[in-house]
């Protein structure tokens, strides 16, 4: 049996800000359990709920070296939905309401966490063939692996993985302060390996030294090694390119199942939806103060408010839609300047916006469930879940056609009777808003269509039942 360790900073269900945590608690349940053994060490976050925190069991403890500061390790364990979970704990690095604060602290709190998790590994009696590290937090475990932990004999052989799940962030600090934080020697800092650009950089060492680099979609993987993509990277992404690559996102489909969801307020499926799913619609009219009205044409964002999230595009044309002829419903949380645009327009066009500008997965399974389409023109978007979520709702996305948006959103076609959704090409506010339009357009005039392209979408499998299979094929290759 071959044995499986993920690393990251957040999963489902314990702690989550993105997608990241979605795929980490949920990937490791569908990779096949006869043939592999997928447990999984994130960090024991104060802000994990009490409710899984009773369930913790204290494993061992010990001290660890960070360079010259000597840390305590203490290591919990948990078995939860037949996967089992560790938990690094300290409470000085994982104190605090969210997993990430400032950079800079971030930085330290990393360098431990990585450590942490490759030194706790005897004591857990737990030897890996594979590490699968995901992102940037997780970046110096590639590294760390080749150094020092080289000199005990435990860790020869075990191979790693870097997913890249979003290229953006790369965990970047001065060259000095990290030297001096992890206590890695200088050789490990020139352009060849954690040097970027001047600073030193966790993610290009974890994609310099994983034995095998992947992302989260096909197209992405395609794209990082372009200029406007890479991030400053796309060097280092051609050059690894033999060793990269992209496996799309799955949706845990036991979680996100309108048939079964137990926060909607309707149930319904492929099926029956013409006739159920609009009461979804009603209810979550009535849950967030607008005016119930089950004809008009609903829309729904659900999202970190960023840039990436194409949001400068909404806010260009907001006034368009808003227009009086549909029902805009946002929630996320993010940068001032969005979260404070759509609070207004909340305020100006009360009975058909609505701003929830804080984090709420109840809602967010209303959201996906209530409105009739899903506005996502991201700037860049390396896989993209909500999508999948919206597709799996019958909620018809509308996206730009980048990164995994491209790879799992087939645009409609008028005359084949073909696609899921509804797309434009260029980063422009314009296009975007043709899209909206001709969405609504199809949905007022023409619903038949309308109820087809919903159909297409609910009839698409975004489970994890081809793409664990793509990574199981990457374990057994590896
Ligand atoms: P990213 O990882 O870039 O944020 P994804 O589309 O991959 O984008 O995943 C985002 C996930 O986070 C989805 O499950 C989405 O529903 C969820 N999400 C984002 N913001 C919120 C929020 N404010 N409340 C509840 N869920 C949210
Ligand atoms: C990142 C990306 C998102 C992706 C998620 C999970 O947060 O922004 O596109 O779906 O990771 O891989």
């Amino acid at each position: 049996m071959k044995k499986i360790l993920f690393v990251a900073s957040e999963c489902v269900p314990f702690i989550k800000t993105g997608g990241l945590a979605d795929v980490v608690g949920s990937l490791p349940k569908y990779v096949n359990k006869e043939e592999f053994d997928v447990r999984v060490m994130i960090p024991n976050y104060q802000a994990i709920p009490a409710k899984f925190k009773e369930q913790m069991k204290y494993k061992t403890h010990f001290y660890m070296n960070l360079a010259w500061r000597t840390q305590y390790v203490g290591i919990l364990e948990m078995e939860y939905d037949g996967v089992t979970f560790y938990f690094i704990d300290n409470e000085f690095y994982f104190a605090g309401d969210l997993p990430y604060g400032e950079i800079y602290q971030d930085i330290e709190k990393f360098a431990f966490f990585s450590k942490a998790a490759l030194s706790a590994l005897p004591a857990i009696d737990f030897r890996p063939d594979i590490i699968h590290c995901h992102d940037w937090q997780t970046g110096l475990i590639p590294v760390m692996l080749h150094d020092a932990f080289q000199n005990n004999g435990f860790y020869h052989g075990i191979k790693t993985i870097m997913t890249i799940h979003n290229l953006k962030f790369q965990g970047v600090w001065d060259k000095k302060t990290i030297m001096d934080i992890t206590g890695l020697p200088a050789y490990y800092f020139t352009p060849d390996k954690l040097e970027a650009y001047g600073d030193a950089n966790y993610l290009k060492g974890g994609i310099v030294y994983a034995d095998m680099v992947t992302t989260v979609s096909n197209t992405y993987a395609d794209e990082i090694k372009t200029p406007f993509y890479g991030e400053g990277l796309d060097g280092l992404m051609n050059a690894r390119s033999n060793c990269l690559r992209g496996i799309v996102n799955g949706l845990d489909y036991d979680e996100w199942n309108p048939e079964t969801d137990k926060y909607i307020y309707n149930n319904y499926n492929a099926v029956n939806f013409r006739k159920e799913k609009v009461k979804n619609k009603k209810e979550l009219q009535k849950e967030l103060g607008l005016e119930v009205n089950e004809k008009i044409f609903t829309v729904g964002i659900v999202s970190r408010l960023t840039d990436q999230k194409g949001l400068d595009l909404v806010d260009y044309v907001i006034e368009e839609i808003c227009a009086p002829d549909m029902q805009f419903i946002v929630l996320g949380t993010g940068t001032p300047k969005y979260e404070n645009l759509f609070r207004h327009y909340e305020w100006k066009y009360k009975s058909r916006v609505s701003a929830n500008i804080y984090y709420n997965n109840e809602r967010s399974h209303r959201i996906y469930a209530g409105c009739d389409a899903y506005l996502m023109p991201s700037l860049f978007e390396p896989c993209g879940l909500s999508q999948l979520m919206s597709l799996r709702y019958g909620t018809v996305p509308i996206v730009r056609e980048t990164g995994g948006l491209k790879d799992t959103v087939e645009p409609y076609n008028q005359y084949e009777n073909t696609g899921t959704g509804f797309s434009f090409r260029n980063y422009n506010a314009h296009e975007m808003l043709n899209a909206i339009r001709y969405a609504k357009d199809v949905y007022y005039n023409r619903r038949r269509e309308w109820n087809k392209i919903v159909d297409r979408g609910m009839a698409k499998d975004f489970s994890w039942r081809n793409s664990a299979g793509q990574y199981e094929d990457l374990y057994r290759y590896m």
